[in-house]
């Protein structure tokens, strides 16, 4: 193979997401007219699972930037001495595609985005739609002016404003649709009523059952909207949407012999069955050589472990692992449903994870 044909190219990564069938001939033609390059700082972290890997030099950050990689550009709201937690990026490109196809726009659409970031989603909006219908708001000023420049240079001048998205555009009127590119705890009925009937919201939630989860929503003629999951997404989260972590004493614990391996319970269908059952448990978890080790935790200080092929360790209040296994029990029971046959309804009184159709809500259990 030639040196030239292993560098790949914007071009390279177009033709993978078509390939992939991601992308229809208008997206196709639109992603080939807006080369990522030009919405990526020079100074870029690469997420890797324990952290954020500075990248160094032409050649990385470029194929860094032409791989279906997200490319963070920004770390702790800008602090110069946090932890090093990602808070900005030009987003997955492959999550970009899925969620602008799930966005069904047609010509003539007007659409507001939540979280510009890089400018890059405003700048493949405002291609296919044209600047007049792309509103785009950033929290982040600094993140903001960047965004604004970019998309100057790249010669786009969709609508922009820095502040809070979850708060009303004044003056817009609804719009046609809604695209979220920072994940959702929830889904504020504030943004729905920013849509009109008829119209489709797509959002990334950050789930606390492990998972993340788009949604599609479409917007009903009495203000709720309700649609189904469409598989995963990792995003970060809207800044008034991130938590911290549950406190939990570690000392001692009981023991006992788990009754399902933990790897099983890594599937996005149960994740959004638990995560409705048992609101407020969080599960997160790793692999390991033999499956995976999990942990869950509440805010209460009840916690428990397990690992593939290991007993299960449970701390603090009640027996959350008893919660865990009762609920996989009843998830085995209805048939292991996929991710595919959950949804989710929203209304001015907040929002419910349902199976198979918007009637049949699944209840929290209560403890
Ligand atoms: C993954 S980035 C967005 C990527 C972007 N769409 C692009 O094309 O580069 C998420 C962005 O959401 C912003 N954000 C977080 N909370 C927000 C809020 N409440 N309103 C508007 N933007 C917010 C963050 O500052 C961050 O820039």
């Amino acid at each position: 193979m030639s040196t030239a044909r292993a560098i790949r190219t914007y071009a390279d990564l177009v033709q993978d997401l078509a390939d992939r069938g991601l992308l229809d001939a208008r997206w196709r033609r639109v992603f080939d007219a807006v080369p990522r390059s030009r919405f990526v700082p020079a100074e870029v972290w690469r997420q890797l699972p324990d952290g954020c890997e500075p990248v160094v030099g032409t050649d990385r950050w470029m194929a860094l930037v032409n791989s279906d990689e997200p490319v963070v550009t920004q770390l702790d709201d800008g602090a110069g001495d946090g932890p090093g937690v990602a808070t900005s990026s030009n987003s997955q490109p492959s999550m970009v595609a899925r969620m602008l196809g799930l966005l069904q726009v047609e010509d003539g659409h007007r659409v507001l985005e939540i979280g510009t970031g890089t400018g890059y989603v405003a700048a493949l909006l405002s291609e296919r739609l044209g600047d007049e219908r792309v509103h785009s708001v950033e929290l982040d000023p600094v993140v903001a002016r960047q965004a604004a420049a970019f998309l100057v240079e790249a010669g786009y001048r969709p609508h922009l404003r820095v502040g809070d998205g979850e708060q009303p555009w004044p003056g817009t009127g609804p719009v046609d649709r809604l695209i979220a590119t920072c994940a959702l705890r929830y889904v504020p009925h504030a943004l729905v009523r920013q849509v009109r009937a008829g119209g489709i919201v797509v959002a990334p939630l950050a789930r606390d059952f492990w998972s993340g989860a788009l949604v599609r929503l479409d917007v009903q003629e009495d203000g709720t909207a309700h649609g189904p999951f469409c598989g995963g997404a990792s995003y970060m989260p809207m800044r008034a949407h991130r938590e911290s972590p549950h406190q939990v004493d570690g000392a001692g614990g009981r023991a006992r012999a788990a009754g399902v391996d933990p790897a099983r319970l890594l599937t996005l269908g149960f994740a959004l069955y638990a995560g409705a059952r048992l609101p407020g448990v969080r599960l997160t978890h790793q692999q390991t050589a033999d499956g995976a080790q999990v942990w869950v935790t509440r805010a209460d200080g009840a916690a428990a472990t397990a690992e593939t092929g290991g007993d299960v360790r449970q701390y603090g209040p009640g027996l959350l692992w008893e919660d865990v296994e009762q609920t996989w029990l009843e998830y085995e029971a209805l048939g292991r449903p996929g991710h595919d046959r959950f949804g989710l309804t929203v209304t001015d009184r907040g929002q419910r994870v349902w199976l198979r159709d918007p009637h049949s809500v699944i209840e929290p259990v209560r403890t």
